[in-house]
């Protein structure tokens, strides 16, 4: 059985994460994806507000499963049981991150490696903080983000603004 996980932040699922997710479930017999719960910035969305919107736009692919982790990705993905990481490089500045962290990911865990799905050209500009920054200035994101999420960015943005919180 090949087992992946697809790990990130996913602080909201864009259109292109989800591209990445149609990808490579398409290659595997199960795909795993992780949301990160122990990002050093405060995300927007808690970990089980991105699990939710994750489980939600992924209705469709019966062979992918969400969940949040923390600490290591090698040791979550460990624990699924996979042997890869799939990641998405959506253009040349991506890279040097990525490289880093595939090589930095094998160097502790010798069994896994990391396989990176090309982002769809259409999605390639397209980051969660774009999103955000958008929405925060009353920006159109619908065509960032799965329809699903569009409304719950901007209702947690108001939400955020009306706390007084300055940040996107
Ligand atoms: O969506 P992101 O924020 O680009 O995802 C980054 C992520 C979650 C894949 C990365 O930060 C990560 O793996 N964090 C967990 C801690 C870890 O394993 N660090 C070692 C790799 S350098």
């Amino acid at each position: 059985m090949k087992i992946a996980v697809y790990p990130g932040s996913f602080d909201p699922v864009t259109k292109g994460h989800l591209d990445i997710i149609e990808r490579a479930s398409a290659l595997v017999d199960e795909l795993v994806v992780g949301v990160l719960n122990n990002n050093a910035k405060t995300p927007l969305f808690s970990a089980e507000e991105r699990v939710k919107m994750l489980v939600d736009v992924t209705k469709h692919l019966k062979n992918v499963r969400v969940e949040a982790f923390s600490g290591l990705s090698v040791d979550f993905v460990r624990r699924c049981h996979a042997g890869f990481i799939v990641r998405g490089l959506r253009a040349v500045t991506d890279f040097e991150y990525e490289l880093q962290m595939a090589q930095t990911n094998r160097s502790i865990e010798r069994g896994i490696d990391t396989i990176f799905f090309t982002t769809e050209l259409n999605y390639a500009y397209i980051s969660s903080t774009v999103v955000k920054e958008v929405a925060w200035y009353g920006g159109d994101i619908s065509g960032f983000v799965p329809p699903e999420v569009t409304e719950k960015v901007y209702e947690k943005i108001a939400s955020r603004k009306a706390d007084g919180n300055q940040g996107g």
